[in-house]
């Protein structure tokens, strides 16, 4: 993992729009996030560090790696993707590079495409990154407070690899979607959408047949360049789907929540993991959560707290680790370890 220096507190907020440090912990668990230095770092920047030490533990190189699987929501370029920043900046050989837009359940949708390239047998290491600069795209003002105060920075990596210990590796994993909700929780813009799926027009297009409408000065001067979020409607959906991915990847390998060594849900809000283990009845030595210290870092957040628990010895070798994420699209997912 890692994670800029820059700590911002729910007090340093207050510099910006009009919010309270007892709002943002009761309504979140959050105390402190991490921003990444403005001009120095970048969402793939931080990936390569991440990446670098995910690497070294894994004992190869940059050059063994055969596969470079890159999530985010706030990549460094519209396109081309991270990935290829990634394989040119680590100097590795011409991998294939795939960046996966799944946002919160980014990191689960990545490793799951990971694992079926290694069962079949395709590749032998492939390099997970989930990383994220929100700081970058938040509106700071009291429009944007409802989502501006739950997002962080920060990277987390891995690289899979095939074992032929049968007991040991992903079990499975379970990715699913509703898109009926996409714009609850989405970035319009710059998009090609011209209002189409929206009920309201948002802002003009121009009908004429040539000229830019990726994103107009009316789009910015509107907020509408910033994320959208619905809070109240992800948070029903997201206590839902996120016990019912776990429970499906359970069932799916004869476990039940009382078997499960470490639960790793993404870190969206506090209340909502919380929720989740309330609802499965586990202990909480049976879950891990930092969002209190770095916020809802997306595609990040799931590798930053299964580092943090596997340095702190929270996971173990032989251990069932369960993952979970919930997010953006709706979608969601569950992946089940054996670590
Ligand atoms: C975002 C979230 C914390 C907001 O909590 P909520 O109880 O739903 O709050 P609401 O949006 O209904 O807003 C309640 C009030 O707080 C205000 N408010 C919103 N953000 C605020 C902030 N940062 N500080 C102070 N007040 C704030 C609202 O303006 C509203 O005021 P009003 O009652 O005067 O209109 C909560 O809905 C949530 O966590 N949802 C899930 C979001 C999530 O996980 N997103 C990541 C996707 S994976």
């Amino acid at each position: 993992m890692y994670v800029p220096q820059h700590v911002v507190t729910n007090n340093d907020l207050i510099k910006y729009m009009d919010t309270t440090d007892a709002w943002i912990r009761e309504r979140t668990g959050i105390t402190e996030r991490r921003y990444a230095h403005r001009t120095e770092e970048t969402t793939t920047t931080m990936g390569i560090e991440a990446a670098k030490i995910a690497i070294k533990n894994a004992g190869i190189t940059p050059q063994d790696i055969d596969f470079v699987i890159f999530a985010t929501l706030s990549p460094d370029y519209y396109f081309p993707g991270c990935g290829v920043l990634v394989q040119r900046t680590m100097k590795m050989k011409e991998i294939g590079a795939l960046d996966v837009r799944n946002q919160c359940s980014g990191f689960v949708y990545a490793i799951s495409v990971g694992d079926q390239f290694i069962k079949s047998g395709m590749y032998k290491n492939i390099l997970v990154i989930g990383s994220e600069k929100h700081s970058f795209g938040l509106d700071f003002s009291t429009r944007g407070r409802n989502i501006s105060v739950i997002f962080g920075d920060g990277s987390g990596a891995v690289v899979l690899q095939p074992t032929t210990n049968e007991n040991q590796g992903i079990l499975s994993t379970h990715l699913h979607s509703d898109g009926e909700s996409a714009e609850i929780l989405a970035m319009y813009n710059p998009g090609t959408h011209a209002n189409h799926w929206m009920p309201e027009k948002l802002a003009d297009f121009n009908e004429a047949e040539m000229g830019e409408m990726f994103m107009s000065h009316e789009m910015i001067d509107k907020g509408q360049n910033f994320p959208h979020m619905d809070g109240q409607s992800v948070f029903k959906k997201a206590v839902i789907k996120i016990p019912e991915a776990i429970m499906e990847s359970l069932a799916a390998n004869n476990y039940k929540p009382s078997d499960i060594n470490m639960l790793i849900t993404h870190q969206a809000n506090l209340r909502i993991s919380q929720y989740v283990q309330h609802q499965l009845g586990l202990r909480d030595d049976q879950v891990y959560n930092n969002i209190q210290r770095y916020g809802n870092t997306t595609a990040a957040s799931i590798p930053l707290a299964l580092c943090e628990a596997w340095q702190d010895g929270k996971v173990k070798e032989g251990d069932l680790v369960c993952l979970a994420a919930f997010g953006s699209g709706f979608t969601w997912a569950a992946a089940l370890l054996k670590w």
